[in-house]
C-alpha cells in the first residue's frame, strides 16, 4: 500500500484550534486547573426555544432522512427575512441563499468552486485559518494581505502586486475581525467593491461576529453596499449569535451564480443539514432575539474586566468594539508561541498565540471571552503572581 499523503495535505498546517484543544487536554490530564481563553466557543447555552424546536422536530420520524438539496425553503426564507430586518438587504431565498454545515464548511469548500491550480486567494493575515487552508486544499496559492495596527487592521489593497492580481480570483475579508477585533465601515466596503470590479475578483465576507458588538456599535454588512451582490458573497453563522457552535449551521448569501457554484460542490460532498437542526435554525431566526443584547452585555462586562486587568499589569490592549476576543500585544520581547507556552506552564492559562493566525499576528495574543468573569479575575491574579516581576519564559 502506498500511503504517502498528498502534497496538498502535506502543505496544510495542523488546525490551530485542534492543537490548542490537545494542549488543553494534556494539561487537564495532569489535573491542572486551566483557565481557558483559547477557542472562541460560547459558554452560554442556546435559548431554550431553539432546543425545544430541535426536540420537537427530532420526534418526527420523517425528519431523519437525507436533507438533500439547498435546505428547506422555509429556512432560506427565514434567513432572507433576518437579513432584511437586520440590514435592509433583500435576498431571494430561491437562489441567493444557501444553508451551510456551519460557515466554516462553506468558507473552506468555496475555493473548490473557483480556483484552478496556481490561482491566488487574497487572504488577510492574521486570519481565521480556513481562508488559507481551503485555498491550499483547492490547489490555490495564498497571497497575504497584512492587517497592521497602523492601518486599523484593514488591508492596504493598493499594495497587491499586478502579477498577483492577474492570477487572483478570491479575496477574503472578515469584519468584525477575528482575531484582531477590528471593524470596517461603509467606505472600506466601497473601496473593496471597486477593487474587486477592477480586478475581476470575488469578495468573500465572513460576517460571523456581526451581532457581537458593544458600546452601541452596530456592524455594517458588505451586502448593504451598492454593487456588492455583483461581486461577492457573505457568510453567516448561527454559532456565535445563538450559541450554537456544535450544531453546525450557517449560510452564505449574495450573488446567485456564486451561490449556485458552491451548491454544486456541496451536493457532491455532503447530504445537507440534519432536518431537525434546520427546524432549530428556523426557530432561532424567527423567535425572540432579546438574548442577543443580554449576551453582548455579558461579553462587554468580561471584556472590561480583562482589558482593565491586563492594562493594570502593563499590557498594551485596546477595548474592542466587537467580537468576543481581546487582541493584546505580548508584554515582552518574546515570541507569541513561547509566551503562550509560558502562560500555560507557569499560570495554567490557555490563550491563542497571534502567530497561529499568520505571521503578521506575531507579537500579539488572542484571548476569547467565552468564560465567566470570575475566571477572568482569577487569570489576572495568576498573571500578577507569576509575572509580577517581569515577563520571562
Ligand atoms: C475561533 O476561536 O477563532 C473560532 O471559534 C473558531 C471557529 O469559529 O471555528
Amino acid at each position: 500500500m502506498n500511503s504517502n499523503i498528498a502534497r496538498r495535505l502535506k502543505n496544510l498546517p495542523p488546525y490551530l484550534f485542534l492543537e490548542i484543544e490537545r494542549t488543553k487536554r494534556k494539561a487537564a490530564k495532569l489535573k491542572r486547573n486551566i483557565i481557558d481563553f483559547g477557542v472562541g466557543d460560547p459558554d452560554q447555552p442556546p435559548p431554550f426555544h431553539i432546543i425545544e424546536a430541535l426536540y420537537r422536530a427530532a420526534k418526527d420520524p420523517l425528519n431523519h432522512r437525507y436533507a438533500l438539496g439547498e435546505g428547506m425553503l422555509r429556512l432560506r426564507r427565514a434567513m432572507a427575512d433576518w437579513y432584511k430586518r437586520r440590514f435592509r438587504v433583500s435576498l431571494n431565498p430561491e437562489n441567493e441563499i444557501l444553508p451551510l454545515l456551519g460557515s466554516k464548511e462553506g468558507i473552506a469548500h468555496l475555493p473548490l468552486a473557483f480556483l484552478n491550480p496556481g490561482d491566488y486567494s487574497l487572504v488577510s493575515d492574521p486570519c481565521y485559518p480556513p481562508y488559507k487552508t481551503g485555498t491550499i486544499l483547492a490547489g490555490g496559492r495564498v497571497y497575504s494581505l497584512p492587517l497592521l495596527e497602523k492601518n486599523d487592521y484593514l488591508p492596504d489593497l493598493k499594495k497587491v502586486p499586478r502579477r498577483v492580481l492577474k492570477k487572483a480570483k478570491l479575496i477574503y475579508v472578515n469584519y468584525p475581525n477575528n482575531p484582531t477585533t477590528a471593524v470596517a465601515d461603509k467606505n472600506f466596503y466601497k473601496e473593496l467593491i471597486e477593487f474587486a470590479k477592477k480586478n475581476n475578483l470575488i469578495v468573500l465576507s465572513d460576517f460571523a461576529y456581526s451581532e457581537i458588538t458593544f458600546d452601541g456599535y452596530r456592524a455594517t454588512s458588505f451586502l448593504q453596499i451598492e454593487g456588492a451582490k455583483n461581486v461577492g458573497l457573505e457568510f453567516h453563522s448561527l454559532s456565535k449569535t445563538y450559541n450554537m457552535t456544535g450544531w453546525r449551521i450557517g449560510w452564505v448569501c449574495g450573488n446567485k451564480n456564486l451561490v449556485s457554484a458552491l451548491a454544486k460542490v456541496k451536493s457532491n460532498i455532503d447530504s445537507g443539514i440534519f432536518i431537525p437542526i434546520q427546524f432549530a435554525g428556523l426557530a432561532a431566526l424567527e423567535g425572540p432575539q432579546q438574548h442577543i443584547q443580554k449576551m453582548c452585555r455579558i461579553y462587554e462586562k468580561r471584556r472590561d474586566i480583562l482589558v482593565e486587568g491586563l492594562t493594570s499589569l502593563g499590557w498594551q490592549v485596546k477595548r474592542p468594539k466587537a467580537t468576543f476576543y481581546v487582541w493584546a500585544k505580548t508584554p515582552a520581547k518574546i515570541k507569541s508561541l513561547d509566551f503562550a507556552r509560558s502562560l500555560l506552564k507557569k499560570a495554567g492559562i490557555v490563550v491563542t498565540p497571534g502567530v497561529g493566525f499568520g505571521k503578521y499576528g506575531e507579537g500579539y495574543m488572542r484571548f476569547a471571552l467565552t468564560l465567566d468573569s470570575e475566571r477572568i479575575r482569577e487569570a489576572i491574579k495568576r498573571l500578577r503572581r507569576c509575572y509580577g516581576n517581569g515577563f520571562r519564559s
